[in-house]
């Protein structure tokens, strides 16, 4: 059981400067839970910021009605129905009824807390908890609001990786400030909107210009000369990655990926260049112990450019014993579908489209709408899903894990490995998921984790009967 406060908190994120966030428990990012397979948790989330929030657990194998769903509203306590900030479009407009009476003053004063229960009943694994409300997920997010949230078990604890100080949680997010050290959301500022000749200027999702892990710009993490575990979140709107280790002199070190979205891998996949879309987790081990004492491993992101491109920066600060392994046979139980075990075949295209708000992103053709059943899926039933994208769309299943059957018509890329819940469509690419819809009836989404791309629309309902 755990209470969080959701609140408005300044931040010296910026060394001397001083930043307003929104965040759960007044930190950024949140507290990190950590749970037991099969042991549920409560999370009583109290909303004492000046909008309603929504509150999913990514990853989660959670009932519907604790998933986080975008009207599922937790109301403000300061809030008595005037407009504050961005709270007066959006979420009020599109009101189906869903979002615990939105339109009853009462409510806005009794709903100030909402009680989320999570069974956990799935793989060990890194989930992360984030904002999801209707049109204003991304910069929810981007002001604080996102935590992580571990699933351990007793099979992934006898492998024997790296653990204790040496398994390091590492949420990577980009974000702006402006002038003031605030968080500068562009794509609010009403004077850029409005400039001549510059229709939707955030169309491709909004980046910043720091990069920051678990909340700090570009630290450096002192470790032994010994293999570590990182479990990478790439917790950033809308940027990617391709990260790599560099040591002194440009010598690239391994990154060994033991797990996935949804858990451990069948068997490590070595990598040089890691590309990581928004919500994706890698888990990742490297060895420190072939690089000299008081050397540097540079964590790079070859897609960035200056001050981006540099992530993170560990520094070999002693020779110590190291007793982790990293075994060549990781998890058993990877559940291992079949094309033939697919009683359905559904195509969706990620592109460019008309919405509410003129131009957007849109599934199929139709931007999101909270009334419409876009797919109705049976319990139980093993479908396969292709997916076609225009430009660069990760796209998240909430409540299932899939694997990837193919890209482009051939066989998946080392990095899709394992059990996902977040598949990176590169630009004009189509691909193929398979999964089985396990777990819980009731209503969930499907999305672009381009959390600006999801807020203009491209999102949509799965139904589970
Ligand atoms: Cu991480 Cu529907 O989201
Ligand atoms: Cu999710
Ligand atoms: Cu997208």
């Amino acid at each position: 059981r755990y209470e969080i406060t959701q609140r408005e908190a300044v931040a010296e994120i910026l060394p001397g400067v001083r930043t307003p966030l929104w965040t759960y428990e007044g930190t950024f990012p949140g507290p990190a839970i950590e749970s037991r397979r099969g042991r549920p948790v409560t999370v009583t989330h109290r909303n004492e910021l000046p909008v309603p929030t929504v509150v999913h657990l990514h990853g989660g194998r959670t009932p519907a009605a604790s998933d986080g769903y975008p009207t599922d509203l937790v109301l403000p306590g300061h809030w008595h129905g005037d407009a504050v900030g961005d709270v007066t479009s959006g979420a009020m407009g599109h009101d189906t009824g869903h979002g615990g009476g939105m339109h009853d003053p009462r409510a806005a004063v009794t709903r100030l807390t909402r009680d989320y229960t999570f069974p956990l009943d799935q793989r060990a694994t890194l989930l992360w908890y984030h904002d999801h409300r209707m049109d204003f997920t991304a910069p929810a997010i981007w002001r604080g609001l996102a935590g992580l949230h571990l699933v351990r078990d007793d099979a992934e604890d006898a492998l024997g990786l790296p653990a204790g100080p040496r398994e390091l949680p590492l949420m990577i997010a980009d974000r702006a400030f402006d002038a003031d050290g605030g968080l500068a959301y562009p794509a609010l500022d009403p004077t850029l909107r409005q400039r001549p000749g510059v229709r939707e200027p955030y169309l491709a999702g909004v980046l910043g210009d720091v990069i920051l892990v678990n909340g700090a710009p570009w630290p450096v993490h002192e470790v032994d000369a010994a293999r570590y575990r990182l479990r990478l979140l790439n917790a950033s709107n809308a940027r990617h990655y391709e990260l790599e280790a560099v040591a002194d002199g440009g010598r690239r070190l391994d990154l060994v990926q033991i797990g996935s979205d949804q858990g451990l891998l069948a068997a490590p996949v070595t990598h040089r260049l890691l590309p990581m879309a928004p919500a994706e987790r890698y888990d990742v081990v490297i060895d420190f112990s072939g690089v000299p004492i008081g050397g540097r491993v540079r964590i790079v992101n070859r897609l960035g450019s200056g001050r981006t491109r540099d992530v993170m920066a560990f520094r070999v600060a002693r020779r110590a014993p190291d007793g982790s392994r990293v075994p060549g046979t990781l998890c058993a139980d990877l559940p291992a579908w079949r094309r033939s075990d697919a009683v359905r075949v559904r195509d969706f295209s990620f592109r460019a489209g008309r919405t509410h708000a003129g131009h957007g992103w849109v599934i199929g053709g139709l931007p999101f709408d909270p009334a419409r059943a876009d797919v109705t899926a049976r319990l139980g039933d093993v479908e396969v899903w292709r997916l076609i994208a225009d430009v660069h769309h990760p796209v998240h299943l909430h409540l299932v894990g899939f694997q990837v059957l193919s890209r482009g018509g051939r066989p998946p890329l080392p990095h899709d490995a394992g059990l996902k819940d977040t598949i990176a469509l590169r630009p004009g690419e189509a691909a193929e998921i398979i999964t089985r819809f396990d777990g819980y009836r009731g209503r969930y989404l499907f999305h672009c984790h381009n959390a600006e791309h999801e807020d203009m629309g491209m999102m949509a309902n799965l139904e589970i009967i």
